[in-house]
């Protein structure tokens, strides 16, 4: 891979102790380019501006998708990849369904590996800070026809950043909408393509303009069922059991955070259940007094803990006096712990980069 270096590092521009999200970037980025029907060799250049076409098909169109991964560094110095390959694997199932062409998941696993051990000073020291990787895919052809792209971008860039609700472990307010869907069955919810995100904006804007963090999306079909908030998955500790939606409708993003803390969860030998829940049945279990916590599990949010969920037509359900609960807390402490090194790795998730 041809690799161009920037002669001067801005890393001593970075302000570590208040990173934000999507403030700084890396000096380099990954840029792979598909014409003539193939994929062409990677380059790694500068991070900077691209020129584009005011034709291009992705601005008017958005045939467009993209991933969230992380890098984090350990008290030991080292940093370690987050479960990488599954995030490729996300992108070709995205890919298929946005009709853009598929990229080989091995070849460019090692390109990233490549691209963060040239940035590796980027990643953050302390724990729930860390450097966020933004792999995306978008369509170049210069034409306003609505048609598949011959043409795309395949590029990787990297932030380093607080998690996204703050550094802190924090309660966050989400307010369940009615009036708004943002995915149907047949659609495209359960990938992660750039419109699902463009046409949630104003349903948020609404939330946040009501004093919620975020929405929380019910069913497309009947607005009856949880499906996901925001930006991330959501989960819900009732009678001691950690229920979640399922993914069987098609709608809802497959998150990998979301099946690593299922998985830790029955490690910890909690009950876990993945199945439809009306969102009737988590008013009823709040007045019972049965539902014990909720949280939002993504890669930007990490664990994100739920304290008050608004909603169209009754008081807000007020989640554990709106405070951290313990379900919460020890699943954060599960997951940053292999995510930092601090925790044995059973499952193999961590990739570590070498020193560069
Ligand atoms: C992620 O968690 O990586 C996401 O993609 C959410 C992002 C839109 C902030």
């Amino acid at each position: 891979m041809n690799v161009k270096k920037r002669p001067v590092s801005k890393l001593p521009e970075v302000d570590f102790s208040n990173l934000g999200f999507g403030k700084y970037y890396g000096d380099h980025m990954l840029l792979r380019r598909y014409v003539n029907g193939t994929w062409q060799e990677s380059e790694i250049l500068p991070y900077g501006d691209i020129l584009l076409s005011p034709a291009n098909i992705t601005l008017h169109y958005a045939q467009s998708i993209f991933e969230g991964m992380k890098a984090f560094r350990g008290e030991d110095g080292i940093v370690r990849l987050f479960r990488p390959e599954q995030n490729f694997a996300r992108l070709n199932r995205s890919a298929e369904r946005m009709a853009i062409p598929r990229i080989d998941e091995k070849k460019t696993l090692e390109e990233l590996i490549e691209l963060i051990t040239l940035d590796q000073d980027f990643t953050p020291p302390h724990l729930g800070s860390s450097l966020y990787i933004r792999p995306f895919i978008f369509a170049t052809d210069p034409t306003l026809g609505v048609k598949i792209s011959e043409t795309y971008y395949f590029m990787i860039i990297t932030t380093p950043v607080d998690a996204y609700y703050g550094r802190n472990l924090q309660t966050v307010g989400i307010y369940a909408t009615k009036e708004f869907t943002r995915a149907a069955p047949g659609g495209t919810g359960h990938v992660k393509a750039a419109a699902n995100y463009a046409q949630s904006l104003y349903a948020a804007k609404k939330a946040q303009q009501k004093g919620y963090k975020q929405i929380m999306w019910l069913d497309g079909l009947e607005h009856k069922y949880v499906d996901e908030v925001g930006t991330m998955n959501i989960m819900f500790v009732i009678d001691d059991t950690l229920v979640t939606p399922t993914l069987k409708q098609g709608t809802i993003l497959a998150g990998i955070t979301r099946e690593s803390v299922l998985q830790l969860a029955k490690d910890l030998g909690w009950k876990v259940e993945e199945r439809k829940i009306a969102f009737k049945e988590i008013i009823k279990a709040a007045k019972k007094g049965s539902l014990q916590e909720c949280f939002g599990t993504g890669t930007a949010a990490t664990i994100a803990p739920v304290g008050r969920i608004g909603y169209d037509d009754g008081e807000d359900i007020v989640i554990n006096n709106n405070e951290v609960g313990p379900y919460a807390k020890t699943m954060y402490e599960a997951l940053l712990g292999i995510q930092y090194g601090k925790r044995k790795d059973p499952y193999g998730w961590t990739v570590e980069i070498k020193k560069d």
